[in-house]
């Protein structure tokens, strides 16, 4: 069979990074090949989001865009997938009858299979009225990933190599949070057995990979039973036994994880971060916001009591932690206190980074039906004023590495470029090097002499 040719455009998170390292893998091995260029594309996959309105309306944008190829090239295969794919099948069906196929994220390993289905279902077409998009949106109970991972050999050495690898250890979420669209699209939690996390781990140090980053909606809640009520504050989870795991598998120079609910952040992590010096000094801790009410309305399950007693144990063992959040302005019901309680936890915790989003009501969850919506404009500014707080303290956190001498984890150069390195500190500071020498995985000791808001400059000594 000749070569096919597949171009894929990736929204949202890391886990849908993942997804899509996935599918070219899958695919490489069904005589694909990856394309740039939709025009010459033989299947298109759009892996999409919907956590906010925003990243909804995007993908509907390109999608007009892609029937324009289409009208072109009538044998192209354009699909569907991700969290936009998930909730909205059924709708988007009926709209947009010119895709060939609609397919969830527990649909991955199905692909090739799905693809030949799909095409058949397009000859059939030709002959009779096109019954609309092949669609599998239904969740799947079992724990593993079907492709063994020596199937992603293809796509491991591209021309941006990275020393840092994302490894799925946890899918979907159970916390439902009243904003959140993601228990929808991504089901109950599945966590992945060990010896598979190992093997992926091993075989990414194997490829010359450094640092492994363990990703899930909900780390923390790694291989608890879905069946039990969980208590807060855990004394001993899973997960730390899974953290000590990897940290001593031989070749991982650094570890992190992402994300925690603070809620399943347990008690006991703080003493695994003095036992295991390989987890970096970094940790993204999402507080949607500062006021206790928010937070209940949100369940979220914590107080802003508990979270700053979680931040507080952290620092007290890793005193130079850089903490980053993320913020929801605007939640339905927010007053100006609520919202001044947030400005003042940001200031306590002094985050390294932080993210803010203005509420955006999602079809499925529960704070969608809430009628006291905060109206735009308070919204807009509310936003402004976080980030204008939060870039003078980066700014300022910035400015005092000045001066030091840090250990610097080269991660990447452009081809243009290839003495202009970008690494990141053990807090995960990005410092530009703009003459060194070096390959990507390496450590190096970087004076720190240059900062701006976004980034340190520096020199290896
Ligand atoms: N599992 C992670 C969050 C993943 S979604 C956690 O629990 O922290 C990433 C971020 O998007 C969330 O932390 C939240 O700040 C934001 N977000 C989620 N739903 C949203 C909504 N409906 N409107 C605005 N922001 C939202
Ligand atoms: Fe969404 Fe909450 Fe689950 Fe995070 S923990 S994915 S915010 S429901
Ligand atoms: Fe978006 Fe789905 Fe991730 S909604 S943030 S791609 S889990």
């Amino acid at each position: 069979m000749s070569t096919r040719r597949v171009h894929i455009e990736t929204w949202g998170c890391q886990m849908n990074v993942a997804d899509s390292e996935r599918m070219l893998a899958l695919l490489a091995n069904h005589n694909f090949e990856q394309t740039k260029t939709p025009e010459n594309a033989d299947l298109i996959i759009l892996n999409t989001c919907n956590i906010r309105e925003k990243a909804r309306h995007k993908v509907l944008t390109r999608l007009g865009e892609l029937r324009e190829i289409k009208k072109v090239n009538g044998e192209l295969i354009l699909a569907l997938a991700g969290c936009v794919a998930q909730v909205e099948a059924e709708s988007l069906r009926k709209e947009l009858p010119f895709l060939d196929l609609i397919f969830g994220p527990d649909h991955i390993d199905e692909l090739p299979a799905l693809l030949s289905r799909a095409m058949e279902e397009k000859v059939t077409a030709e002959t009779f009225r096109k019954p609309g998009p092949l669609t599998e949106t239904t969740f799947q109970t079992d724990q593993l990933y079907s492709i063994p991972i020596d199937l992603a050999e293809p796509w491991v050495d591209n021309e941006r190599f990275e020393a840092t690898k994302f490894v799925n250890i946890i899918k979907g979420c159970n916390n439902f949070c009243t904003y959140c669209v993601v228990p929808y699209t991504r089901g109950r939690e599945k966590s992945r057995p060990v010896e598979e996390i190992e093997n992926e781990i091993r075989f990414f140090i194997a490829k010359g990979v450094k640092e492994i980053v363990l990703l899930g909606q909900n780390v923390n809640s790694y291989a608890l039973d879905n069946t039990q009520p969980r208590n807060n504050p855990h004394e001993h989870t899973p997960f730390l036994d899974l953290l000590r795991h990897v940290a001593n598998i031989p070749g991982v120079d650094r570890l992190r994880f992402f994300t925690s609910n603070p809620h399943d952040f347990p008690i006991a992590m703080p003493k695994l971060l003095q036992e295991i010096p390989s987890i970096c000094d970094q940790l993204h801790l999402p507080v949607q916001s500062g006021s206790n009410t928010i937070l209940a309305a949100m369940n979220r399950k914590y107080t802003r009591e508990d979270y700053l007693a979680k931040v507080e144990a952290v620092r007290k063992v890793r005193p130079e932690m850089a903490f980053s959040t993320d913020i929801i302005v605007g939640f339905p019901g927010e007053t100006d206190q609520d919202f001044e309680d947030t400005l003042s936890l940001v200031k306590e915790v002094r985050y390294a980074t932080l993210f803010a989003f203005k509420y955006s009501p999602r079809k499925l969850t529960s704070a969608a039906r809430l009628k006291n919506r905060v109206p735009d404009a308070v919204q807009n500014r509310r936003l402004q004023e976080l980030l204008n707080l939060q870039r003078e303290e980066t700014e300022r956190q910035n400015q005092a590495e000045i001066g030091l001498v840090r250990s610097v984890f080269l991660v990447y150069r452009t081809i243009k470029a290839p003495h202009y390195w970008h690494g990141r500190t053990f807090q995960g500071r990005l410092v530009r090097l703009p003459n060194a020498e070096g390959k990507s995985g390496d450590t190096v000791n970087v004076l720190i002499e240059k900062a701006s808001a976004t980034s340190l400059e520096g020199r290896i000594v």
